[in-house]
């Protein structure tokens, strides 16, 4: 392991389909916002101040329960950051702990280790569903944050609120439940409710997924106002730049996108459902806009004919519980369509 984010690569023209991005693109008014910038807009410091706001009412959440970040990852980074730098009663100097259910997404165990917290991991049970009981005995005086993904990152499988609320409450004074919901906007689950009551927990956020702006950079935490107090000391002052504030702005404004996109990656994994139970093959299902599906001992085979053909899909086989798994993303239907058609090929060796 060597503790450094591994950038998958994919060659240029091809269909990308392994890192779960939007594969329609962003909304035609982002890009328009962005034409309109002038040559101050680019020059001056960022003030988006505003755009937070008007997030903020997009989500219906309180403006100062509410901070953008330069991408979820940043919102990751500096959640950790904070949490690692919390003393645990009566013990200072002691190595904070993040504790990870896996199989789970890169950017914990990479940020937790960076900032020097000891990471927990927690392994997988069957089908998926989050190790509660593994969990939340995993969880010491010295835990600062857990995370939660839902849906979860490769497998797609979604988290009950009961179950995020049973973390929340076994937490030591001053540890935070990190509720990872990048791919909340293709099945609308949320962790939201739990904050009128819970002030230990923060939702994360991106608006690279289902508003396709992952190059701009741009995602949310959501939380207590006094905990994203203190956040807000560690966020930089321009975490957006004003390109991906001018985006964020006009993405929002397209519901009609969010939804057509939504409806495409719903009939995309279905399509995916379908080929799998024709052919036998494991599928998780998914609440994401990708699916994992357990294609055999040859994932690595079917991954590299399929990258032969200029379609790129993810080998996840390493990850814990995920052997033979290759996670497959769920975007434009045409896209699947063309994906599926290799996939049976060369699983029927008809190639
Ligand atoms: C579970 C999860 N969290 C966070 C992120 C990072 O989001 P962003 O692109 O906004 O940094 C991703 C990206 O794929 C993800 O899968």
């Amino acid at each position: 392991m060597t503790g450094e984010y591994q950038r998958p690569l994919a060659a240029p023209g091809g269909l990308r389909l392994h890192l779960n991005e939007n594969t329609a693109g962003c909304s035609p008014r982002v890009l328009a916002a962005l034409e309109a910038l002038t040559g101050e807009d680019i020059a001056f410091y960022p003030d988006y101040g505003d755009v937070e706001h008007e997030t903020a009412a997009f989500l219906g959440v309180p403006r100062n329960q509410l901070v953008l970040t330069n991408g979820l990852d940043e919102g990751i980074f500096v959640a950790i950051v904070a949490a690692a730098r919390e003393t645990v009663a009566g013990e200072s100097g002691i190595r904070p702990e993040v504790v990870v259910p896996l199989p789970a997404f890169d950017m914990y165990g990479v940020t937790a280790r960076a900032v020097g917290a000891q990471v927990v991991e927690v392994p997988p049970q069957q089908g998926f569903r989050l190790p509660v009981a593994s969990l939340l005995a995993a969880i010491t005086p010295r835990t600062r944050i857990v995370f939660v993904t839902s849906p979860n990152n490769p497998t797609g499988v979604r988290v009950s609120l009961d179950e995020i609320g049973e973390v929340s409450a076994a937490l030591p004074p001053g540890g935070i439940v990190f509720v990872d919901e990048a791919y909340h906007d293709f099945c609308g689950d949320t962790a939201l409710p739990l904050l009128a009551t819970r002030s230990n927990v923060i939702v994360g956020r991106t608006f690279a997924k289902g508003h396709g702006l992952a190059a701009l950079r741009v995602g949310c935490l959501i939380g207590h106002a006094e905990v994203l107090a203190r956040i807000r000391t560690i966020v930089p002052p321009y975490s957006l730049n004003v390109c991906a504030a001018a985006g964020l702005r006009a993405a929002l404004g397209d519901r009609d996108r969010l939804a057509w996109y939504v409806a495409q990656v719903d009939r995309s994994r279905r399509l995916i459902y379908t080929l799998c139970d024709r052919l036998g093959l494991t599928y998780w299902e998914s609440g994401a806009n990708f699916v994992l599906v357990r294609v055999g001992a040859r994932a690595d085979e079917v991954v590299s004919k399929l990258a032969a053909q200029s379609i790129f899909v993810r080998d996840r086989s390493g990850e814990p519980g995920c052997a033979g798994c290759v996670r497959i993303t769920a975007g434009v239907v045409d896209h699947t369509e063309q994906c599926l058609l290799a996939l049976e090929e060369i699983l029927c060796g008809v190639r």
